[in-house]
This record gives structure tokens, C-alpha cells and sequence, in this order.
């Protein structure tokens, strides 16, 4: 194991793979997403998550405005419009038109129809870090395209994650495709 050797390479939050969300806020009326990648998990029992959006970007705006925001999962289909959300800001360029747009319980939080996950969420907490907004919020309901649910014991589940076909991002960057499941969740451990 001594054989294996370690390159320097630098000061680089290698945090990888990571999954490809649009954000959506509803600026002035109107619906805005941005692409972002520095998007996770805070906790599961509470419901947590964060993004990480540059101060003047224009979804900021709207999130501020209505303490509320989304995250969209787009599949693979829809690589072109989740690049040129990450292009263009609607700060110079309206994006309300490139989606199917539905609001959920918070009114105020658009999220995309097509885009197979949907979290919808309200901001509990703020706060700027270097020339970033970051975005506590609570998931206050997740939305999944019927054609990828199953009901077992009467609760709904997702029939596989490949089928919604996530985008994966490299700080490579280069966008991937999720591959093959490997095995189960405190299972694959036991035998050790
Ligand atoms: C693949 C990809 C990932 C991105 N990830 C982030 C990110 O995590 N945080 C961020 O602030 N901007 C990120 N961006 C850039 C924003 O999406 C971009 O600045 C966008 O134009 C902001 O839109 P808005 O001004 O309409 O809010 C990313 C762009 C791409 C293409």
C-alpha cells in the first residue's frame, strides 16, 4: 500500500462527482433558474439543503425577495438548456420561457415540469461567505414525475435513480452520466 503515490494538486475542493441542479426563483414576477453545482444534503430528518449562488446573480434577487427557492434535477435531455442556464444571466437575458413551469404549496418557488426531481424549499436561513449567497432552506415538499414512482406499502418510491438520468459534473468540467448500481446502503459493510 506504500507503493501508492500521492500528487500535490492544490487548493481544490475535489468534492466529486456532483450532481447538476437548477435553481429557480421567481424574480420580479417572473420565473429565473441558474445552473449550480454547489448544492447538498445538510440533513435528512430534518428535511435540509443548501446552494451556493455568486452574490450578483439575478436568482438571488428573487429568493431574497420570497424566502423561498427550488432545485431541479434535469436528466441528460435537457443538457443544453441547463448549460445555457449557467451562461446566460437573467440579469441580461429572460429564461422564464425555456421550461415548463409549476408552482407548488409556497406559490413563490417555480420549478420545472420537465425536470424528473423537484425540491421545493424555504429559505431558513442566509448569509454571504466571500462573493457567495448561501441558501439554507427547509424542503417543505419533493416532487417526482409519476412515470418514475412506484407505490410499495402505500408509500411512494422511486422506481430506479437511473431512470431519471441525472447530470453529473467534474470539476473536470465535464458534464457524465450516472452508471451501474453497486450494492446497498449499510449492507455492503456487514461481512467485514
Ligand atoms: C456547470 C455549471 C455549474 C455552475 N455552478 C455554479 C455554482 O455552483 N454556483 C454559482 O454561483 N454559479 C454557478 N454557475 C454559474 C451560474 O449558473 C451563472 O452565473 C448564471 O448565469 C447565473 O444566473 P442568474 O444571474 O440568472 O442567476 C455554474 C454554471 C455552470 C455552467
Amino acid at each position: 500500500m506504500n507503493s501508492i503515490n500521492k500528487v500535490k494538486f492544490g487548493k481544490v475542493p475535489l468534492v466529486f462527482p456532483i450532481p447538476i441542479i437548477l435553481a429557480g426563483a421567481l424574480v420580479r414576477g417572473k420565473p429565473n433558474f441558474e445552473t449550480l453545482g454547489d448544492v447538498g444534503i445538510m440533513g435528512i430528518k430534518p428535511p435540509i439543503v443548501f446552494i451556493s449562488s455568486g452574490q450578483d446573480h439575478y436568482t438571488n434577487i428573487g429568493i431574497l425577495e420570497h424566502e423561498t427557492f427550488s432545485i431541479n434535477f434535469p436528466s441528460t435531455k435537457l443538457l443544453s438548456k441547463t448549460d445555457y442556464c449557467g451562461i446566460v444571466s437573467g440579469h441580461d437575458v429572460d429564461k422564464s420561457q425555456l421550461f415548463n413551469i409549476f408552482f407548488g404549496e409556497l406559490e413563490t418557488a417555480p420549478m420545472i415540469r420537465e425536470c424528473p426531481v423537484n425540491l421545493e424549499c424555504k429559505v431558513i436561513k442566509e448569509f454571504s461567505i466571500q462573493h457567495r449567497h448561501i441558501f439554507i432552506g427547509d424542503v417543505t415538499q419533493a416532487y417526482v414525475n409519476e412515470e418514475f414512482v412506484i407505490k410499495k406499502e402505500d408509500r411512494p418510491r422511486i422506481v430506479d435513480i437511473k431512470n431519471l438520468d441525472p447530470i453529473i459534473y467534474g470539476l473536470d468540467n465535464r458534464y457524465y452520466k450516472i452508471g451501474e448500481r453497486i450494492g446497498v446502503g449499510y449492507q455492503e459493510g456487514k461481512n467485514l
